[in-house]
C-alpha cells in the first residue's frame, strides 16, 4: 500500500507557485473573509494566510463579527470586486445562519471566485472549459495524477453529494473517463456499491464510515473528510488501519487532501492574477 502524500505534493505545488509569482509584474492578492468565530474556520483562515506568505502573495483578512448583516457583507465583497490588487476573494464557509450563502457567493465577481463556487464558474467547470477548478476536487485529481493513477475506464464511487466536494468531484472523474457513482445518506446497499470501486472518494464527515469490508482489494481510497475522533484528534471517514490492508493507495488524514485543497486555492489565485494582468496589459 502506498500513502498518497498530499502534504509533500502541496509543498511542491506551492514552491512552483512561488516561482511563477516571481515572474509576474504584480504579485497575486487574496482577500479572505471570515464572519463569526467558528474555531475550525479560524484554523483554516490562518492556514490560508500562511500559504499566501509561502507563495509570495499579498493577502488581506477580514474578520467580521457574528452580527454582520447581509448588506454589510455584500458591500465589502463589492468593494473587493473593484480592487485592482485583489485577484481572489474567499468567504469562509459555513456562514452564520442569518446570512444567505447563495447570495453571498453570487456577489463575488466570477473573475475573482477562487473557490469556484459561483454558478458561472461551476457551469464552466461542468461543461469542461478551462478556468478555476474547485479546490478540493481539483486537489484530489492532482494527487491522482502525481501517482500516475488514471481514472479512465475505472469504476469510481464518490460518497457525499455536497456542492463543494461530492458533485464537482464526480464531474472531474467523469471528465477523465471514469464510470462514476455518487452515494449519499439515502443510498441502499452502500457496502456493495463501494466494493465495486476501483477509486473510492469519501467526503461525508462521518468517522469510521468506510470500513475494511467496503473496500475492494487494490482499490485507490481518498479520504476528504476532516473529523475529530473521541479524543479530539483529526481523522477522516476511513478506518485507516483496516483499509490500508486492502487498498493499493490511500490518503492519510491529516496530510492527504487537506493540504492539497489549500495548494489548489493558491494555484487558482495565481491563475487569476496571471489572467487579470494579461488582460490589463491588453
Ligand atoms: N469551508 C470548508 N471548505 C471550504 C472551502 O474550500 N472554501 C470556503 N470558502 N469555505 C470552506
Amino acid at each position: 500500500m502506498t500513502i498518497l502524500d498530499g502534504k509533500g505534493l502541496a509543498a511542491k505545488l506551492k514552491a512552483q507557485t512561488r516561482e511563477e509569482t516571481a515572474r509576474l509584474p504584480r504579485r497575486p492578492g487574496l482577500a479572505v473573509i471570515l464572519v463569526g468565530d467558528d474555531p475550525a474556520s479560524r484554523v483554516y483562515v490562518n492556514g490560508k494566510k500562511k500559504d499566501c506568505e509561502e507563495c509570495g502573495f499579498y493577502s488581506e483578512e477580514y474578520a467580521l463579527p457574528e452580527a454582520t448583516s447581509q448588506q454589510e457583507l455584500l458591500e465589502l465583497i463589492r468593494t473587493l470586486n473593484d480592487r485592482d490588487n485583489i485577484d481572489g476573494i474567499l468567504v469562509q464557509m459555513p456562514l452564520p445562519r442569518h446570512l444567505l450563502p447563495r447570495e453571498v457567493i453570487q456577489a463575488i465577481s466570477p473573475e475573482k471566485d477562487v473557490d469556484c463556487f459561483h454558478p458561472q464558474n461551476v457551469g464552466a467547470m461542468f461543461t469542461g472549459s478551462a478556468g478555476f477548478l474547485p479546490c478540493t476536487p481539483g486537489g484530489v485529481m492532482a494527487l491522482l495524477d502525481e501517482y500516475g493513477i488514471d481514472p479512465a475506464g475505472k469504476q469510481a464511487v464518490v460518497l457525499g453529494r455536497s456542492n463543494i466536494v461530492g458533485k464537482p468531484m464526480a464531474v472531474l472523474l467523469l471528465d477523465r473517463n471514469a464510470t462514476v457513482t455518487i452515494c449519499h445518506s439515502k443510498t441502499p446497499n452502500l457496502t456493495e456499491i463501494c466494493r465495486q470501486a476501483d477509486i473510492l472518494v469519501s467526503a461525508v464527515g462521518k468517522t469510521g464510515l468506510v470500513t475494511g469490508d467496503m473496500v475492494k482489494e487494490g482499490a485507490v481510497v481518498v479520504d476528504v473528510a476532516m473529523n475529530r475522533d473521541e479524543n479530539g484528534r483529526l481523522c477522516g471517514d476511513v478506518d485507516f488501519l483496516a483499509v490500508s490492508r486492502k487498498a493499493s493507495y490511500l490518503t492519510p488524514v491529516p496530510g492527504g487532501v487537506g493540504p492539497m485543497t489549500r495548494a489548489m486555492l493558491m494555484r487558482n489565485t495565481l491563475f487569476s492574477a496571471q489572467r487579470r494582468q494579461n488582460f490589463e496589459k491588453g
